[in-house]
């Protein structure tokens, strides 16, 4: 708890640009969150580098992400928004729960397959122990509530474990977090094959939304997106691309998938395709303008940065002192 509320985490990788997926499984819902909670979102650039980065790509992408977070509504104010790299606590954390980690719960997370597979060249030891820099991002704020998507409830699961694991041994250390995932747009599809992720790692450019694109494209991505021959709008396993479709949409419009079912009765995919991209241009265009305005404005978000990797800094530390006590380490001679 800090200032009454409950502590709420969350954070975004600043690699590839991101897609609509990542808005609305996340970003979106944690515009909604910051009220109830007292909320730290990261920009996790220690995660980035599991993968082979270019540096100045890397920190424009970060900044990027930084100011993207602002713009999609996100007081910087209100909410502690920094970058992990800025809190040197998470790294440190890290390496004490790498010592409460089994080797097997590693190797079971499917996040980490995947990723070794398609890093064959650089699987490295980073990328195997990612999920519990994730547990230390989480632990480290003593956080009750973790907004994500589908895709990152394991990592869930495994910090929960960790949690309970050293509490087990050392008393109540930490306080075990639970996931928040959306009722809609936990898991964005992609556009071309809707039985896999939208995922900002697709090499197929149609097949994800990215918020960076204009609104050209983002018509253009709907209107070439994968449906199927039934021709009619409905919500079911059976037609994924047009369910898929709805979501997005519902998510955009906040109308129930069996609103948006009775909107476009009678009426063909062309027309409702055009309708979601209208949609999402409508959710994506203020945030893209908002955004380019943030980062002509350096010294602002500058000051944001700075002094929101003190305000984390500062409650991680709280929480990492706490730990390298229980653990046996020297006390600091002041
Ligand atoms: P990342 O950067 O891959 O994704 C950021 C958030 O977007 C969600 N997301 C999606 N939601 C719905 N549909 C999709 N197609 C989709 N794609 C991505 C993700 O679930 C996530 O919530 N490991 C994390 C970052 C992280 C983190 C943390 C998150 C590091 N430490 C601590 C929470 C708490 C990741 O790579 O997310």
């Amino acid at each position: 708890m800090l200032n009454g509320q409950k502590m709420l985490f969350s954070g975004m990788q600043a690699t590839g640009t991101l897609t609509l997926g990542n808005y609305l499984g996340a970003l979106k819902n944690w515009v909604t969150l910051c009220d109830e909670y007292e909320c730290f979102y990261s920009v996790v650039d220690l995660h980035s580098i599991t993968v082979r980065q270019n540096p100045a790509e890397l920190r424009k992408r970060a900044r990027n992400l930084l100011t993207l977070y602002i713009a999609a509504g996100l007081d910087p104010v209100k909410n502690c928004i920094y970058y992990q790299s800025h809190v040197s606590a998470h790294a440190e954390l890290a390496w004490i729960l790498n010592c409460f980690t089994y080797m097997g719960e590693m190797q079971r997370m499917t996040q980490f397959k995947d990723k070794a597979a398609k890093h064959a060249d650089n699987i490295n030891t980073g990328l195997f122990t990612y999920p519990v820099l994730m547990a230390a991002d989480i632990l480290l704020f003593q956080s009750d509530v973790v907004p994500v998507g589908v895709d990152q409830v394991q990592h869930l699961e495994i910090t929960r474990d960790i949690a309970e694991r050293f509490n087990n041994i050392y008393g109540d250390v930490f306080t075990i977090p639970e996931a928040y995932i959306g009722k809609v747009g936990a898991k964005i599809q992609s556009l071309q094959d809707p039985s896999k992720k939208m995922s900002k790692s697709d090499e197929n450019v149609n097949a994800s939304i990215y918020l960076t694109d204009d609104p050209d494209t983002i018509i253009r991505k709907f209107k070439r997106a994968v449906t199927d021959s039934v021709g009619c709008v409905q919500y079911t396993d059976e037609q994924p691309g047009i369910k898929n479709l709805i979501t997005i949409y519902s998510a955009c419009t906040k109308k129930t998938p069996e609103e948006v079912v009775k909107e476009f009765e009678g009426k063909g995919y062309g027309d409702f395709k055009m309708a979601v991209g209208e949609a999402v241009v409508s959710v994506l265009k203020p945030i893209q303008d908002k955004q380019a305005d943030l980062l002509k404005n350096k010294d602002y978000v500058d000051q944001i940065i700075k002094t929101n990797a003190e305000k984390a800094g500062y409650i991680a530390n709280k929480t990492l002192r706490k730990v390298q006590k229980k653990v046996g380490f020297p006390e600091r001679v002041r």
